[in-house]
């Protein structure tokens, strides 16, 4: 656990977004009711509606209701985490309106002021980032401000941007106010136990690592699977797509963390230049190889789903196959797989071991009936299992599959925070290791922005809801 972060005010943008609803405001509330929140803080919600602190605070206790009624089982607690929680209303995009901004901050806490510590938070769609920073500069809430006393950090939800050009250009806007330092993209997988133990189990283990390039490894297959739909999200999704909903970040840091080189040191700048470099070896997409590599789909009856296009050609499913063009990797497969409404929700990894050159024992069907494999399974359940033959008991000399298997459930007792307890911590001591950076976030761009141009003239392939995708997936893996 962290020390207690320094006295600060956190500013949360977004604040009748369903990520504040839903893990914001019951992390930080959690937080508090641990112990874990500095000795001051303020949290103030900025939204567009015009409310009373009161009114905002009965709004959040009545998703808290809905969301996590335990929450809302202590009242004291509750009443104390209400009694810091502000909230302003302001038109983002118009800056005039910052100035009560201001002023909730540096008059509505005394004690707090004085500190100067400010975390911004931006829960808001990518297209309103770069305006609310700049009309935080121009607040005089800015870091590279004169007035700046103390620290003051930011935090910048996924999507981060919406391709390489809108990123580039956040960037530039975030680096005008901010310095790298000081600025966290956020991605939530990156706080989850499972994410953070891959790097911890291929370099605090001798054996694999040895074995953990293409000399030994046949195929490597990243699943990012839910079995529900795009929920009330439409609009979102219409805009944002699979690809760059999970694809653009998730599913690439976990390829990141799975297929980087051992960092120089464990500082949060040595693995990010790692996670850099591996990204920039991922192998572009082009019209003239896009054939068996990806598959796009869409659910039956996404089109019928609320602030959906009838006609809309938004992916829900993808399927890559990525080639990582580094002297560790060359030509092994990395099968990327995601989707919504799918047959089951579950996030894994499954490495692959190539066969024995000799198949001794049966079945004699395939030598590869018990190629040895490390899964990773990331969620639901926090497992790791390695794969491999035993002889199957009896007269015969038969081989079948058999698993090792490590669960986080019954070999610790401690239980793990997560993603946005960790993340919010790790912000407000300034700890950048599990957030993007700006050289990682651009990478990812360029990749996903080369199969959705690829893509283009090609409509997603439809898939019935609860499959594992559209039929033509199986041509990724030929
Ligand atoms: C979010 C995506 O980033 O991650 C959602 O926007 C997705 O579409 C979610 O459902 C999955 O996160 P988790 O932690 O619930 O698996």
């Amino acid at each position: 656990m962290p020390l207690k972060p320094d006295n600060c005010t956190i500013i949360i943008f977004g604040a009748h977004s369903d990520l504040a609803a839903r893990k914001l405001f019951p992390s930080l509330y959690e937080l508090a009711l641990w112990g874990n929140l500095p000795d001051e803080y303020r949290i103030i919600a900025v939204g567009r509606s015009s409310l009373s602190h009161e009114e905002f605070r009965q709004k959040v206790y009545e998703k808290m209701a809905v969301f996590f009624p335990k929450n809302v089982q202590d009242e004291a607690a509750l009443a104390s985490f209400f009694a810091r929680l502000f909230y302003v209303g302001v038109d983002f995009t118009r800056k005039e309106e910052y100035h009560a901004l201001y002023k909730e901050i540096m008059e509505g806490g005394a004690a707090l002021a004085a500190s100067h510590n400010l975390l911004f938070y931006l829960a808001t769609p990518p297209a309103l980032a770069p305006v609310i920073v700049r009309n935080l500069d121009h607040a005089g809430l800015g870091e590279k401000d004169a007035s700046c006393a103390g620290w003051r950090k930011i935090i910048v939800e996924k999507p981060y941007g919406s391709n390489l050009q809108t990123a580039r250009e956040l960037n530039t806007v975030i680096g005008e106010v901010f310095h790298e330092d000081r600025i966290f993209r956020i991605d939530h997988y990156l706080g989850k136990e499972t994410v953070q133990n891959i790097m911890v189990f291929r370099f605090s283990n001798g054996i694999f690592e040895p074995l953990w390039n293409r000399n030994n490894i046949a195929t490597v297959a990243i699943t990012i699977a839910e079995d529900f739909g795009i929920r009330d999200r439409g609009a979102f999704y219409e805009e944002a797509g699979l690809l760059r909903d999970i694809i653009q970040n998730h599913a690439l840091q976990l390829l990141a963390s799975v297929a980087m080189e051992p960092p120089v040191d464990f500082s949060a700048d040595s693995v990010r230049d790692e996670k850099a470099k591996l990204l920039r070896s991922i192998r572009p997409v082009t019209p003239g190889n896009i054939g068996g590599v990806v598959v796009l789909g869409q659910y039956e009856g996404y089109r019928a789903e609320k602030n959906v296009a009838p006609d809309s050609t938004v992916e829900t499913f993808a399927a890559i196959k990525f080639f990582v063009d580094n002297w560790r990797w060359k030509d092994v497969p990395f099968f990327v797989k995601a989707g919504k409404n799918l047959a089951e929700t579950v996030t894994e990894i499954v490495i692959t071991f190539k066969c024995p050159p000799q198949n001794y024992f049966g079945p004699a069907e395939s030598c590869c009936y018990t190629a040895n494999q490390v899964i990773l399974r990331i969620q639901p359940e926090e497992t790791i299992a390695i794969k491999f033959g035993a002889k199957r008991p009896g007269e015969a000399l038969i081989t079948d599959p058999v698993f090792m298997k490590f669960d986080y459930k019954t070999s610790f007792s401690e239980v793990g925070l997560t993603p946005y307890h960790r993340l919010l911590l790790d912000a407000m001591a300034g700890d950048q290791m599990n957030f993007i950076r700006q050289d990682s976030v651009e990478y990812s761009w360029a990749i996903i922005d080369a199969i959705r141009e690829a893509a283009r003239t090609k409509p997603p392939a439809s898939y019935p809801v609860h499959s594992w995708g559209p039929e033509s997936v199986q041509a990724i893996y030929s």
